[in-house]
Parts: C-alpha cells; structure tokens; sequence
C-alpha cells in the first residue's frame, strides 16, 4: 500500500526546532519551543483580563507543571516543587542537612557555592567533604574514598558542565547504600536522558536549556527518604500543612515535598515549563536521546574528519549532549565558529559544542564548513 508516511513523534517534535541555523549551545540555553512560546502568551492573556477564573486558571499551570514533571520523574506530583532555578533547590536541599557531604571541587557552582554558603550558616552542622577526581568525574571509584561514617550525602551533576562526562547514578546508589542520600543536578540531561531518576533521593533542573522552555522554571523531586532526613528549613507560606493561607497560627510544613517550596510559583513559567514537559513525555525521552545521540555522533565524526581534539567521553554511557573540543588555539576556533554563524560556547581552554535533538543538517553542515576553514587554529 502507498500513502502518506506516517510522521512519527520524533519527527513532530525535531520540527519544532525553528531557532536560527548554527545553534550548538544547548548546553548554555535552550531557544524557547513553540510549545513554550505559546503557552506564555495564552496564560499572559488570562492573566490580563483581571476575571477571577481566568487568573484561577493560569495559578492552575503550577499544578500542571508538577504533574508532568513527575511523569517524567516517576514520582508522585506532590514531591514536585517549583523554584526560579536549580541553584535555589539545591539551597533547600543543603539548608536543611546534617552531616558531611561529598561534592566534588570542579562542580558547576550551583553545587560549590551552594554547599560552602548553607556549610558556613550551618556552624558546623554540614560540613563539605571536596573530592577532586581525575577530569571532574564522579565516579563511584572517585568518591569512595571519601566516604566514613559522618557522611550522609553525595551531591553530583548527572552530566557535569564542562567535561561532558555524565555520572553513573545506579553505581554512585550502590556506593552510598541504602541510607545515605543521592542529590543530584539534573540540570544537564533531564529530558534528554533516559534514566531511572527514583535511585537518587532528590533530582534538580531547571527548564531553560534541553527542555526549550526558558527561565524561572527550576524544579526539584524530594523523595520520603529525603524528606525523612532533610529539614524543610527555607520552607514557606505555600508550603505548610494548613489548608490555605495560614494566618493568626504558624502551621508547621506540609507532610509532603511541598515542604521545601517557599513562595507560589510564577504562573508564566510554570505555564511553559508545563507545555515543554508535556512535549517531551508525548515524544519520548528514549526518542529523543536516541535522535541526540545521533547528533552527537555527527559532531564526534565532523570534529575527527579535521582533526580537532576531543576530550569529552565518546561512550553513549557516558555522555548526553555535550561535546568538549580541544583545539591549539579555542579562542581562535571559537572566534571562527561565530565569525561562521556557529554558536558555541568557548571556556577555559576549550569549545563546548552542545546539539540538540533537533539540530538540524543545515546546522551540523555549517560546523563542518567552519572547521574545513579553521585549520590554523585546530593544530599546534
Ligand atoms: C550543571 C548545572 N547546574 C546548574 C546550573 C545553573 O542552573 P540555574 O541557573 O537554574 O541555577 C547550570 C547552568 O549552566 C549547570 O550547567
């Protein structure tokens, strides 16, 4: 039988990718989705007509946003919480730790600053135990070695910023055993990878790079392991157990994860972190790494045919969507990668080259035409 193929769901969502052709900087920001673009302007409009079912409706997304946040977790959508970004999860979850916990050094400052900051208002009560693996990998062989009795945490990034290296979560649960808590920084493959989230008590992101939904969209899971061992200290008025606004009585916090919520959440941003979540779980995340890892591949291969360094893992397992380039001279390389309309990020020695699933052919052919003339740059 002949007739129109069918368009699979991978393809629906790759089409959405309407950004400008050269982007490869998905690991520094994430273009906003149509989807995302959309639901701003619908809860904008309800917010503006001053009808109580209309400003009703749009204070509904932060719900809504939950719940798909913890398909995508398999949690339940009561330990789903909202927050402006990933750094002000992992506030709420340092605030309220005791104990030492393993970080490494290296870490994105989300974690570093974080942990040193809640360390020294806890006077004494959370120590940081740094570790300084071998090119920032965090290793369950990495961190063994830190671990005694007065440690009840290890905090990660899944897939670390600047490496690319994505950690061995299942490895890390087993390092830690059953009573000491994994939090981890999700910020760098959520949505992009297909992983088992319940081996880590708490998971943080945020939604303004791989999920395209733009910023103020952190969001944290806290599991009832966590919530046992994690004092809801910056705890708020939305997250008490009183049903409703808990005036003239100073309710204590909620018996959920919505302990560790402070404020209600911005209706616009939970609004598009709704509508890109619910992309992604329509498409697939197995879908979705897969097409990624494609896009990868590309690069690896693109980067090889000219001879430019690699230091990233090119293991799938051990990688997302972030490739590290170590040409002779990156700031040259990266001054030709623009000057060629390629967006890249350059840092500390190297170009960070991040594709996303839907980076198109268009896009990886403009890389390729920017490293056939940039050879001055790529070798010593
Ligand atoms: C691993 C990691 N964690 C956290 C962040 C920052 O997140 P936020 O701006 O939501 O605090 C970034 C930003 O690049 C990151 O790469």
């Amino acid at each position: 039988m002949t007739g129109t193929p069918v368009r699979s769901a991978i393809d629906a969502y790759t089409e959405t990718f309407v950004e400008d052709p050269g982007y490869l900087d998905w690991a520094a920001f994430g273009p906003v989705s149509p989807a995302a673009r959309a639901a701003l302007d619908a809860d904008a409009a309800l917010l503006a007509s001053g009808r109580p079912e209309d400003i009703a409706a749009a204070g509904r997304q932060g719900t809504a946003a939950r719940q798909e946040l913890a398909v995508l977790l398999d949690a339940d959508a009561d330990e789903v919480t909202l927050h402006p970004s990933s750094t002000h999860a992992l506030q709420q979850a340092f605030a309220g730790l005791d104990g030492a916990v393993v970080a490494s050094s290296a870490e994105f400052p989300s974690v570093t600053i974080t942990l040193a900051r809640a360390a020294e208002a806890a006077a004494g009560r959370l120590v940081p135990r740094w570790i300084a693996p071998a090119d920032s990998r965090v290793t369950a062989d990495a961190a063994a070695d830190a671990l005694d009795p007065a440690v009840v945490a290890l905090v990660v990034s899944h897939v670390d910023f600047r490496s690319g290296y994505r950690a061995d979560l299942p490895a890390l649960r087993e390092l830690l055993g059953p009573d000491r808590l994994l939090i981890v920084d999700a910020v760098q493959s959520f949505g992009v990878v297909d992983e088992d989230w319940s081996v880590a008590d708490v998971v943080v992101g945020h939604g303004y790079k791989w999920l395209r939904a733009g910023r103020g969209t952190g969001f944290a899971r806290f599991t009832a392991q966590a919530r046992e061992r994690i004092r809801p200290v910056l705890s708020g008025r939305i997250a008490t157990s009183a049903a409703g606004l808990p005036v003239d009585a100073l309710a204590g916090p909620a018996a959920s994860g919505q302990a560790y919520a402070v404020s209600a959440p911005d209706q616009l941003a939970a609004g598009r972190s709704a509508a890109a979540v619910a992309e992604v779980r329509r498409t697939g995340v197995p879908e979705i790494a897969a097409a990624l890892a494609r896009n990868v591949d590309a690069v690896l291969e693109t980067a090889d045919r000219h001879g430019v360094p690699v230091v990233s893992p090119r293991d799938p397992a051990e990688r997302a969507g972030i490739v590290v380039l170590a040409p002779a001279d990156p700031a040259g390389l990266g001054a030709a990668l623009a000057e060629a309309g390629v967006r890249a990020t350059v840092r500390a020695g190297h170009v960070r080259v991040a594709p996303h699933a839907g980076t198109t052919a268009e896009t990886l052919g403009m890389l390729e035409g920017a490293l056939a003339g940039a050879a001055e740059f790529i070798a010593p």
